[in-house]
């Protein structure tokens, strides 16, 4: 049954790397931290920090592309911008706080500004979506924490 690999969804939310005037070292991070012999990335892209346009991707990498596993990198902070928790929670069918929390929990280990990241983890049909802070950093810290559960998680959701 699990013989397959997961199919991964990658998307950068960040007005600046949208428009091209910085590059996007976020989302390649999160690629090259998932061991190729489980997942494959099978679509990646930036996004302004516009919520109905990340609801929209994110459906279709749920619903269209069939992602086992879809992962965002920024958009997760205070500022007036920052919208990808709401489009996460809007297209959601379940919540699977776990993930976040323990992303929370550890980061703030090494920095309390860990508690100005509000990202959520959720389940759309098959889908498990988990929102990572946005630098590359953050994205190291807190998907090398998370995957060996997450990676048990998605064993049973499919
Ligand atoms: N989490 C980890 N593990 N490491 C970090 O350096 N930075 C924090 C936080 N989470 C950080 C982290 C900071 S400074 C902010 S502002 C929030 O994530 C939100 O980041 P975002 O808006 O780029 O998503």
């Amino acid at each position: 049954k699990h013989n397959q690999k997961y199919r991964v969804g990658i998307v950068t939310l960040s007005d600046k790397g949208f428009k091209g005037e910085r590059e996007d070292l976020s989302g390649p991070k999160i690629k090259s931290l998932l061991p190729t012999e489980k997942y494959e990335v099978v679509s990646y892209c930036i996004l302004p920090d516009d919520q109905k346009a990340i609801e929209k991707e994110l459906c279709r990498l749920a619903d269209e592309e069939q992602c086992a596993l879809v992962l965002t990198t920024g958009g997760t902070g205070f500022s007036k911008r920052d919208v990808t928790p709401e489009a996460t929670l809007a297209v959601a069918d379940r919540n699977a706080p776990g993930i976040a929390e323990a992303i929370r929990a550890y980061s703030l280990t090494i920095t309390p500004r860990a508690m100005l990241s509000r990202g959520a983890s959720v389940i759309r049909k098959q889908t498990l979506i988990v929102n990572l802070p946005g630098s590359p950093k953050a994205v190291e810290e807190s998907l090398t924490y998370i995957l060996d559960s997450m990676s048990h998680g998605l064993d049973i959701l499919l």
